[in-house]
């Protein structure tokens, strides 16, 4: 796949909504000229007062080495297709629907040169259904990125099917120049890794909630105090041996068979969606909010994700 040359490789990002814009900004942050493509009428503008807010936070925050004039010198901001020709990875962020997914790569598939890496930032749907999609399987796979891209550590490859695992290794390699953690799913399974993982905490949670044994603050107080104190530092499974594993071996014999398995949607949940509720962005969620609170919890978020940023890189991988 040859070497790492941030400067001599231009990305494209296909769809400038909440998550396009934000990796926009992670992949100047780290020196790359970027094709930033608003595949819908009126996009473009909306994209780029929007870009130059998240520039000005990425910049007031650290993180753009030599400020915001650079960055926006790297940066063509494009609605047509064919400007994509240059790039030799695409990142594709249009909204979780297959069909529009198809039509957007049937357009990059067009513009670009075949030896171009293809990648869906796609939350669910399998790689290895996105990829018989593009003309060339095996250089198309999941990349999977947290919001905020430019602030977070987070960077999930999925390899699809026909993947190449030498277009993976080379993605992974990217993602550490990125100044991300990336992790490496080999076969393509439904959730990857983190949903599957929170998927069946929540499960456990609002069952428990349902049964009347806990409120859901309380689930979230356990869920911050506890884990929240240690798992930035160590994940799961180091906690595990920095603790003594005997206790939770007993722990699995003893737990295992009551924990819930439940394949029903949760009816707490199940409520919420009847009642239209979108959480913050419309104050109507699992908790109730003024806007005045779904504000300071906006604003809290966008200091924590500095802080945990900056806390990340005190305390690396390596211990
Ligand atoms: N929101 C998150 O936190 C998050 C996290 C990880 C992955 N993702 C994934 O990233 C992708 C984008 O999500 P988002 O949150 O940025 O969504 P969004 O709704 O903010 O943006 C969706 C974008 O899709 C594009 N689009 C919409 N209709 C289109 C059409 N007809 N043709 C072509 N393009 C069209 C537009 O550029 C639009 O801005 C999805 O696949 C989603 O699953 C989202």
């Amino acid at each position: 796949m040859g070497n790492i040359d941030i400067k001599s490789t231009t990305v494209g990002v296909v769809g400038l909504g909440l998550m396009g814009s934000s990796i926009v900004i992670s992949l100047l942050a780290s020196g790359h000229r970027v094709v930033a493509l608003a595949p819908i009428p009126g996009e473009k503008e909306r994209a780029a007062g929007h870009i130059a807010d998240l520039l000005r936070h990425a910049d007031s925050a650290g993180i753009l080495q030599y400020g915001i004039a650079p960055c926006v010198n790297r940066m063509k901001l494009v609605e047509d297709y064919r400007q994509l020709a240059p790039c030799r990875v695409v990142l594709e962020c249009v909204m979780e629907d297959k069909a529009i997914k198809k039509s957007v790569y049937d357009q990059i598939a067009a513009s670009v040169v075949d030896e171009t890496i293809i990648a869906s930032n796609t939350s669910a749907i399998p790689i290895s259904e996105l990829q018989v999609l593009v003309p060339h399987p095996q250089r198309f796979l999941g990349m999977h990125w947290a919001e905020p891209a430019y602030m977070t550590r987070f960077l999930e490859v999925t390899c699809g099917k026909q993947t190449d695992p030498r277009i993976a290794d080379y993605i992974m390699q990217l993602g550490i120049e990125w100044g991300k953690e990336p992790t490496l799913l080999k076969k393509d399974i439904r959730g990857f890794i983190t949903n599957r993982l929170m998927y069946a905490v929540f499960r456990e949670a609002l069952c428990l909630a349902e049964a009347g044994h806990i409120t859901l603050s309380d689930s979230d107080k356990a869920f911050r105090y506890d884990m929240g104190s240690w798992v930035t530092l160590m994940g799961i499974f180091r906690r595990m041996d920095f603790m003594g594993t005997t206790d939770y071996i007993k722990g699995f014999g003893q737990l295992f068979a009551m924990l819930s398995n439940s394949t029903e949607v949760p009816v707490l949940m199940q409520q919420i969606v009847e009642q239209r509720g979108r959480g913050v962005h419309n104050m109507n969620g699992l908790y109730e909010y003024t806007q005045e609170e779904a504000k300071t919890w906006d604003r809290a978020f966008a200091r924590f994700n500095r802080d945990i940023y900056e806390l990340a890189e005190k305390y690396p991988e390596q211990g």
